[in-house]
């Protein structure tokens, strides 16, 4: 009795019925999703909460601001290094947002985390926006930070917080901030309605910040932004990224006309097929291309076409594909940190074909004919990929799996926590730790790392930062992807 109990119990985990078929999933898509978001704890900057789940980091940078007497406390640190950089904090926080609008239903439990992950972005993005004419955009001096190799909560290096303002603009790091908290406003409008108000209120204000005063942070603060997260594409993105994440959060026709007056911007850029921290353009096509469903009213040309032709640049069939895969199957574009595109193009062509196949819609590219359950079997290929089917059955997320990085480029990671290790470490105390041979100390679980190179291989090396580096913006569209494939084992 107990053992055909178990036996059953068993069966219901591991396989989904569908129709007739037993689909037995290749990969636990619903392990990889609650690590994919534990690892934002990973990042947490501030002040840690009793819940914390991640528990070998502790509290760090508990005096942001406080030289300027203002409270900066809080955020991510982006990757293996202990800045806040508020551009991809930003756009990692607004893809995060994008997750749950589009998948958070099938997260479970994990949608509570996944909740808990987008309020530590947005309670410090109210805080960095909370004087008027003024933005936060990084808080610690990127020289001194990369200078030392030092767990975040050893950080002695000068925690300098620069902004933007009326005189020294930043056009995109505004309007990305401005994105975040409106979608983040729609997150949170079924949970905690003040809470949604006060994120949609800032985000218009932040808006109109960022669109009435225009220029690049690159100009404004030059050094201290480039060549760290410099802005190569131009704030005329992030403006139309902003006001499209505030048509879907107000339905005012107030950003529709905004973003129909400004598409000679994505004509001109011919970026259409871009997607990631820097360029929006793919994804803002993608957003808008939404409104099909709405029929009537909207017309949503060009935007629904640009999303057509991002769709022809990536798939691997398409005779007008613009970039390239491994012999393993990966999407790869150069420039290190590759899953970021992995994840965020993946992420979007899921996306699109579930619009699409609402109005039973297809894609032509030339004479190939793209379907909707193409795209998301496309996708899906990519996270199996990712999760480790691929030639060296690795898994590129840290603590999924049994062969997985074990040496990444991390502060935290790579040294002692706290707990084996009081003593402070100091900036060049740390160095042994990074050219050490050995695995990392600490798992920072669900970590997705920049990933192998073209050809498949993987060094596993933490000064090869460009393969062994994770970023919030890997894991943030890969949260929407997990979500999906967890509950739709196709
Ligand atoms: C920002 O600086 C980079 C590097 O100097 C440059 O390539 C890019 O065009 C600049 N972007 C803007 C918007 O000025
Ligand atoms: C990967 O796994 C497959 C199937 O189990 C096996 O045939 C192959 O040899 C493995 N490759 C490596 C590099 O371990």
């Amino acid at each position: 009795m107990g053992g055909s109990f178990l036996c059953l119990f068993v069966i219901f985990m591991f396989n989904v019925v569908w129709g007739d078929r037993v689909i037995v999933p290749k990969h636990d898509y619903s392990d990889a999703l609650s690590k994919s978001i534990l690892f934002f704890e990973g990042q947490r900057s501030g002040k840690l909460p009793y819940t914390q789940r991640m528990t070998w980091r502790k509290d760090s940078a508990l005096h942001d601001g406080d030289q300027i007497g203002v409270d900066l406390v809080g955020g991510y640190y982006d990757a293996g290094d202990n800045v806040k950089f508020n551009f991809p904090m930003a756009f990692s926080t607004t893809m995060l947002a994008w997750s749950v609008l589009e998948s958070g239903r099938f997260m479970g439990p994990d949608l509570k985390h996944a909740l808990d992950a987008i309020r530590w972005g947005t309670d410090y993005f109210l805080k960095a926006t909370s004087i008027p004419d003024l933005v936060f955009v990084q808080v610690g001096d990127p020289y001194g930070d990369h200078n030392c190799w030092q767990r975040p909560e050893d950080m002695d290096t000068p925690r300098t917080p620069y902004a933007v303002s009326k005189d020294h603009p930043g056009s995109e790091v505004a309007a990305e901030i401005a994105a975040a908290l409106a979608a983040s406003s729609i997150v949170f409008r079924t949970n905690d309605v003040p809470y949604s108000i006060t994120l949609l209120r800032r985000a218009i204000e932040v808006f109109n910040f960022a669109d009435k005063y225009r220029g690049s942070y690159n100009d404004s603060l030059g050094p201290w932004v480039c060549p760290f997260y410099c802005d190569y594409s131009g704030y005329q993105d992030e403006l139309m990224w902003g006001a499209a994440w505030l048509h879907r959060a107000t339905n005012s026709q107030v950003y529709w006309r905004y973003l129909v007056q400004n598409i000679h911007n994505m004509e001109s850029s011919g970026n259409y097929a871009e997607f990631g921290w820097d360029s929006k353009y793919a994804g803002i096509n993608v957003l808008l291309s939404k409104l099909l469903l709405l029929g009537g009213g909207y017309h949503v040309d060009p935007f629904h076409t640009f999303a057509d032709k991002f769709v022809c640049s990536v798939l691997p069939e398409s005779p007008t594909r613009g970039l390239d895969y491994s012999p393993g199957g990966l999407l790869f574009k150069p420039g290190g940190s590759n899953m970021q595109h992995t994840t965020a193009l993946s992420f979007l062509l899921l996306v699109y074909a579930r619009y699409l196949s609402h109005v039973n819609k297809v894609i032509r590219c030339g004479n190939v004919v793209v379907t909707p359950p193409r795209l998301i079997q496309f996708a899906k290929g990519q996270v199996d990929y990712i999760l480790g089917s691929n030639p060296l059955n690795m898994s590129y997320m840290v603590g999924y799996g049994k062969n997985f990085p074990r040496k990444l480029h991390h502060r935290g990671a790579s040294i002692q926590s706290l707990d084996r290790h009081s003593d402070h470490i100091d900036c060049k105390g740390g160095s042994p730790y990074y050219s050490s041979n050995n695995p990392d100390p600490n798992l920072l679980t669900g970590a997705v790392v920049g990933g192998p190179d073209i050809h498949d291989s993987y060094a596993d090396s933490r000064q090869l930062f460009v393969q062994s580096e994770p970023t919030t913006y890997i894991n943030a569209p890969l949260v929407g992807l997990l979500a999906y494939f967890k509950t739709h084992p196709v």
